[in-house]
């Protein structure tokens, strides 16, 4: 080697040296930037801390790079942990996670008794929360009622604007996760009991700062936590949390990516599965059901073994009809046919899709699960192939395919869009039994 290129070479290694210990390039998950644990118990639970600090949860391809996280808009990492292919998700962008301190910190000063600079999160979530808890008088094993915890009760984060203003009602007032929607306390106790079973171990007080937070913030832990993979949920596994990030388990590509080069048969497959997704969560489970309000190609992805879950649970919304039977309100007991209302000062937008919050949480059937989904898999924008794409062959056998996607995709007479989806699911079953 001449000597120049022997002075290039250790410029460069000097250099890079330099470069990588001047200025962090590797996203640091121990860190407490990235953690936030500090916040607190007004974060999402402490159960992966040691996974997190002893180095088991180490993360991959783009989110390696500390740069990524100034495009990470998203807040959605990818990572390992102990050999399995993991998502780390901090359940908000930045300006949402700011607006959520920012609302904890302002119901809490007048609490607190102190200005509002003096105060961090973490010790504003006490009072925050404790406004909404009660002490339940629990049953023992015998039948006694002897044990007292803590609860918390349905409340509602808008109407607590303590010092709100005219101001800042213009702004808008906060709304909380959508978990808020629909609100009932035997759905906030069912939440709170799979919560505290996995935070076993924690003081329940502070297991409930940590569900205060997140039923404040974003209910996709909640909703994971409470339907879990384990028991045939079609959701990725929950891991845990430390501080201001959730573990859980990476699924695959999402539709988005996947479907481009996924042949027919997988494409029906994927359909198939998506109409049995809408049957299982709006038959619900404990007289609970479930309404997915933003199902989207990029919302779903698929396995390696091909099966498909939801993996953004933010929007979820759900619904205790053991409630509706007892309060009956208006028409609870006429099915609600979904009619996108709205959509139509929007013709050009063949994504708009509208649902009716009342609908959901007042009557006892709604087809808006079998409506989303048909209006996905069959939009004009064919993603799915399903409304031009389909072999001529399965057409002539099955001639009433078209018929039944029309009826899923735009029916408004109750009852039809359910059973057209039914149709379609014992049409494509026997499609693939086939091939
Ligand atoms: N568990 C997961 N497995 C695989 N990919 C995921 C998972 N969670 C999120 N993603 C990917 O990250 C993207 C953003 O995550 P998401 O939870 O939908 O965030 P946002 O609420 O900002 O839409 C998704 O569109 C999906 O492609
Ligand atoms: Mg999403």
């Amino acid at each position: 080697m001449t000597p120049l290129l022997v002075w290039i070479v250790t410029l460069g290694v000097f250099s890079t040296a330099l470069l990588r210990s001047a200025i962090p390039i590797y996203l640091n998950v121990a860190d407490e930037k990235f953690l936030e644990l500090k916040k607190c118990p007004a974060c999402y639970g402490v159960m992966l801390c040691p996974a997190f600090l002893m180095g088991d949860i180490v993360p991959e391809t783009w989110s390696r790079f500390k740069a990524a996280q100034l495009l990470n808009t998203k807040n959605v990492y990818f990572a390992t942990f102990k050999d399995k292919h993991v998502v780390m998700k901090k359940l908000g962008h930045d300006p949402q996670l700011e607006q959520l301190d920012h609302h904890i910190l302002q119901q809490s000063v007048g609490l607190l008794n102190n200005p509002i600079q003096q105060v961090s999160v973490s010790a504003a979530v006490r009072p925050y929360t404790q406004q909404n808890v009660w002490l339940d008088c629990v049953k023992d094993l015998e039948g006694n009622g002897s044990t007292l915890v803590h609860r918390l009760r349905v409340f509602d984060p808008s109407s607590q604007d303590i010092i709100s203003n005219d101001l800042q009602r213009s702004v808008g007032s906060f709304r909380g996760s959508d978990m808020l929607m629909c609100p009932s306390q035997r759905k906030l106790n069912y939440i709170e009991n799979e919560f505290v079973k996995n935070n076993f171990g924690l003081y329940r007080l502070t297991c409930l700062y940590n569900l205060m937070t997140l039923l404040l913030l974003n209910s996709e832990p909640l909703i994971f936590q409470t339907f879990p993979a384990k028991e045939g949920w079609p959701f990725p596994i929950y891991y845990g949390a430390c501080g201001r990030v959730v573990v859980e388990e990476y699924v695959g590509p999402n539709l988005a990516q996947w479907l481009p080069q996924a042949s027919w048969k997988e494409r029906i497959n994927a359909a198939l599965q998506l109409l049995i997704i809408a049957d299982k969560f709006t038959n619900g489970a404990a007289d609970f059901r479930l309404y997915l309000t933003d199902l989207s190609l990029f919302n779903t992805a698929v396995g390696s073994d091909g099966t498909l879950k939801i993996v953004d649970g933010e929007n979820i919304v759900m619904v205790d009809l053991e409630k509706i039977r007892k309060d009956r309100p208006e028409n609870f007991d006429v099915p609600y046919a979904s009619d996108n209302a709205g959509c139509e000062h929007l013709p050009f937008d063949p994504h708009c899709m509208s649902y009716s919050e009342q609908d959901m949480c007042n009557r006892l059937h709604n087809d808006h699960n079998f409506f989303a989904v048909c209006r996905e898999l069959f939009s004009p924008l064919d993603s799915f192939g399903l409304a031009n794409g389909l072999p001529e062959k399965i057409l002539k056998r099955f001639p009433l395919i078209p018929v039944y996607q029309t009826d899923c995709y735009s029916s408004t007479i109750p009852g039809v869009r359910k059973s057209a989806a039914k149709n379609l699911i014992s049409i494509y079953k026997e499609i693939l039994a086939d091939v």
